[in-house]
């Protein structure tokens, strides 16, 4: 495997903070403060001018870089790295005043009031124009200084997009290149429905809770334009910084699979880096092993959008949020950071590295803390875990290496949002993503989450809860995958819709059925107190007994040639298949009709990752609520991550040979894990 480095400039996992020197240019020993403490705290990389652009033009076309200048100038005699951001994510008022157009319309058609962050038109050429002209002043200042390691697009780009006049234009034009004509978008948009045929592209507006908010199509294309036009946005952004710093990557920082309306995949196809901003909350009801899961599933994400690259962890908090998150308990800040490695990143980020002296984030977690000194509790964690992830240099550009892949897709994802069905309380998607991935988070076995559009080749096993959405070719793609001896998990509610969200007229699940070697009649959506339960069937070819619980959903199915693998134990439905299996050229395909419980999804899977010889990151045998990662280095060492996410020591016996990066010491045999603690070992081949 090829290491792969976010920057060969500085190849090491980073560590660092969201640094707002410009909110303290009045304060200059705090400035010089600053770099000690960074130094002091192991931190080698700081974001920078993500909200500076009141500092960087004051008044339009009136730049002052001097300020920054002389940062870059502190930084390089420090050894210190910048990852420099493009300042869109909130303006000057002096810039709002005087081209009004930048301001964003929402839903209902009201022009927002200057204010807050991110409330920008992404249509808006003056918008667009003055971004560029700063970008590119900003690229060739620091086109060639070596403190340059990052570009960061703007700040958490968001979705919700804007209603303006401007953007209804743009969004008329980008729906006449994908229809072509008035009558093929009615057919698409099955418009006959309520009499809402458009006879005038100028007829159609965005989705809005006072218009038109029903035609799935329309709000399903409202989204896909949402994404090209963020897309569109980021590029102009872009070109500047391509042109004067080649060199320099480019990323910006995701929100994991928020926001809904943005396809996050078709960013990311833009940037060179993926990176996003991870705020688990820690020790709160949910209990931290499943924040824990639910945080790796994120990174899983994340990564996945590169697959085969390392991703950053562009912000995280060093101790608590201003949005409420507990005190991080000791242990907890090193352990989640650790969570962050082990899952691919290359970073470790906070926001934010000093707090300010005033208005909304003053009381968030940062660093460094209105007293300004080393001497707190969050300085010292962010200390020790500064001088582990040193330790762990030569993690950096190492890979996860997954054979095993869901599906999570963004365009299924808002079919899914926006159907009239299903038990309301239970229709959100990534539940069944996250239910899915979490047998793969105890086992230790690798696993990516992907678009329907990914490359499939890589895995052994693909997963797809709820594929109701099925887009153009992705049949054929997976039945080339399984013919080719790939084992595909289908669910209930699958193979319904096509990209336009129009029924197939074929019988659910539509192009699947063949695949699947199953038709599905109907589906019972059961109340949140009904329950029922299946039954294993004699010798069933995966070895698997007994009887489990269901809940939510129960699809009344019949095989068209799978095997039956276990039956429904009651209602109307009472001896009919819960789950089968369909063999297809040399792969197999399971069709599960039902939300099976935690214990069968667990044992499900176990079976699956047994037959299909999916190897988990380690044989030792792990406690419950401790769990283990991998990542493989270009020579094939190994570096294995043990982390304990329980408020006790746990025990554990090392079953082979080896080192503690750590510490250097040689490891085999009895160990202890203390409360919230992590063992980074490495193996050599
Ligand atoms: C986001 C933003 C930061 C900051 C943090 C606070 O991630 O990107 O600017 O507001 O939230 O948690
Ligand atoms: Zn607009």
């Amino acid at each position: 495997m090829d290491l792969n480095f976010t920057n060969p400039k500085l190849p090491v996992i980073w560590h660092g903070g969201d640094y707002n020197p410009d909110q303290w240019l009045d304060y200059p020993e705090i400035l010089k403060e600053d770099i000690r403490l960074m130094k002091k705290a192991k931190c080698n990389v700081m974001s920078i001018g993500i909200f500076a652009w009141s500092a960087l033009e004051p008044e339009d076309g009136v730049y002052k870089f001097d300020w920054l200048d002389r940062i870059f100038d502190e930084f390089e005699k420090n050894d210190l790295y910048i990852d420099l951001a493009t300042p869109s994510g909130a303006r000057p008022p002096w810039l709002t005043s005087k081209y009004p157009e930048v301001l964003r319309v929402d839903a209902e058609r009201r022009r927002h009031l200057f204010g807050g962050r991110h409330n920008h038109c992404f249509t808006s050429p003056e918008y667009r124009k003055k971004i560029r002209v700063i970008n590119e002043a900003l690229a060739k200042r620091y086109a060639g200084r070596k403190a340059l390691i990052l570009w960061h697009i703007s700040n958490e780009l968001r979705g919700e997009g804007c209603h303006c006049p401007l953007c209804q234009q743009a969004f008329r034009e980008f729906l006449k290149a994908r229809y072509g004509s008035l009558e093929a978008l009615n057919k698409a948009w099955w418009t006959s429905f309520w009499s809402h045929v458009y006879t005038a592209w100028e007829q159609i507006e965005s989705p809005s809770p006072i218009g038109e908010n029903r035609l799935h199509g329309l709000k399903i294309d409202w989204n896909r334009f949402v994404t090209a036009q963020t897309v569109d946005f980021i590029k102009n952004e872009i070109a500047p910084l391509r042109k004067f710093t080649p060199d320099v990557p480019i990323t910006t920082n995701f929100m994991g699979n928020q926001p809904i309306e943005l396809n996050l995949q078709k960013l990311a196809d833009s940037l060179d880096i993926v990176s996003w901003d991870s705020y688990p909350p820690w020790h709160s009801a949910k209990g931290d092993f499943e924040i824990a899961q639910h945080t790796a599933m994120l990174h899983d994400l994340t990564r996945s959008f590169k697959r085969g690259k390392p991703f950053l962890m562009m912000e995280s908090t060093p101790s608590i949020t201003n949005f409420q998150t507990k005190q991080m308990r000791p242990g907890m800040q090193k352990l989640a950071s650790i969570l962050a490695v082990a899952s691919g990143s290359d970073s470790v980020i906070y926001f934010q590295w000093r707090k300010s002296r005033g208005s909304a984030e003053k009381f968030h977690g940062a660093v460094v803390g209105h007293e300004g000194h080393e001497n707190t509790r969050t300085f010292k964690d962010v200390a020790e875990t500064g001088a582990v992830l040193e330790m762990l240099k030569p993690v950096t550009g190492s890979l996860v290496d997954s054979k095993t892949a869901i599906i999570a897709d963004w365009e299924n994802w808002w079919g899914i949002n926006e159907c009239q069905a299903l038990n309301r309380e239970h229709k959100d998607y990534w539940e069944f993503v996250l239910h899915h991935h979490k047998p793969f988070f105890k086992m230790g076995i690798a696993t990516d989450l992907i678009q329907q559009e990914a490359d499939f080749s890589h895995y052994k096993l693909i997963i797809a809860p709820m594929l109701y959405m099925l887009k153009p070719g992705v049949t054929e793609r997976l039945e080339t995958f399984v013919s080719k001896g790939g084992t595909l998990v289908l669910s209930f509610w699958s193979g319904l819709v096509d990209e336009n969200d129009l029924c197939f007229l074929s019988g659910a699940p539509g192009p699947l059925r063949k695949l699947a070697g199953i038709w599905a009649e109907e589906l019972d959506s059961l109340y949140n107190e009904d329950s029922n339960s299946m039954t294993f069937s004699n010798k069933n070819s995966l070895g698997l007994v007994g009887t489990h619980g269901i809940k939510n959903y129960c699809e009344v199915i019949h095989s068209e040639g799978a095997e039956v693998l276990a039956s429904y134990d009651s209602d109307y439905y009472k001896g009919m298949p819960a789950l089968t299996v369909n063999k297809f050229g040399t792969g197999q395909v399971y069709y599960l009709a039902v939300n099976g419980d935690e214990d069968f999804l667990f044992k499900f899977h176990s079976a699956l990752s047994e037959k299909l010889g999916l190897f988990a990151a380690t044989s030792i045998r792990l406690p419950e609520g401790v769990i283990a990662k991998k990542r493989i280095g270009a020579n094939g060492e190994e570096f294995l991550f043990i982390m304990n996410f329980t408020p006790v020591s746990q025990s554990i016996i090392i079953d082979k040979m080896y080192q503690n990066i750590e510490n250097g010491e040689s490891e085999n045999g009895p160990k202890t894990i203390p409360p919230y603690g992590v063992l980074c070992l490495a193996s050599h081949p």
